[in-house]
């Protein structure tokens, strides 16, 4: 009995910590209307580059559950090197689909990405920016990794 009870107090306080963890981390990471400065640098406290803040909002926003930079993720869509493929506005395009490429997409995926645009536009802009310089990130990782099979 005063186990199960030891058991129901500790599960209970398991519970209270993951809720508040969430919730600061709610509280932390909401948007700040009218500061122009990314915030998610918050995210990311040992860097605050600007790739560095989009490759978290991508992470965030669990963009790797379908694409793949760097071989991590899902390899079906992988986006090493887009920012030499696609310019900003057509990376922006893509994802969120928006009306311009909307066809494109299975209408599973295209409601999944139209969330995105409800996201701030500075942590859109954030993700447009890192995805923009991925040719180059690409390749320094390639070249980390030293020149693995590609994907494609
Ligand atoms: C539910 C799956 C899914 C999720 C989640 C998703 N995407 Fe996509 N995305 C796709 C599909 C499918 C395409 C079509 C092109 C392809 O197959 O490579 C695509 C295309 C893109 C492209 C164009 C790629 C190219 O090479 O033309 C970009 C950029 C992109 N997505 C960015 C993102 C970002 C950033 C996120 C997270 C905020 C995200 N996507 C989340 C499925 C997804």
């Amino acid at each position: 009995m005063r186990e199960l009870l030891a058991k129901s107090v500790a599960a209970l306080t398991a519970v209270i910590v993951v809720g508040l963890a969430a919730a600061f981390s709610f509280v932390h990471n909401a948007p700040s209307p009218g500061d122009a400065r990314p915030k998610a640098q918050e995210a990311v406290p040992q860097s605050q580059s600007p790739a560095a803040v989009g490759r978290a909002a991508y992470d965030r926003n669990g963009c790797a559950g379908c694409h793949a930079i760097g071989g991590q993720g899902n390899p079906r869509s992988p986006l090493d090197g887009v920012g030499r493929r696609l310019a900003p506005d057509a990376i922006r395009d893509w994802m969120v689909a928006s009306d311009r490429v909307r066809p494109r997409f299975s209408a599973a995926v295209a409601r999944i990405k139209e969330r995105y645009a409800a996201l701030p536009g500075e942590e859109l802009q954030a993700m447009v920016d890192y995805l923009a310089s991925l040719h180059a990130l690409a390749d320094i990782r390639r070249a980390e990794e030293g020149n693995a099979t590609s994907a494609k």
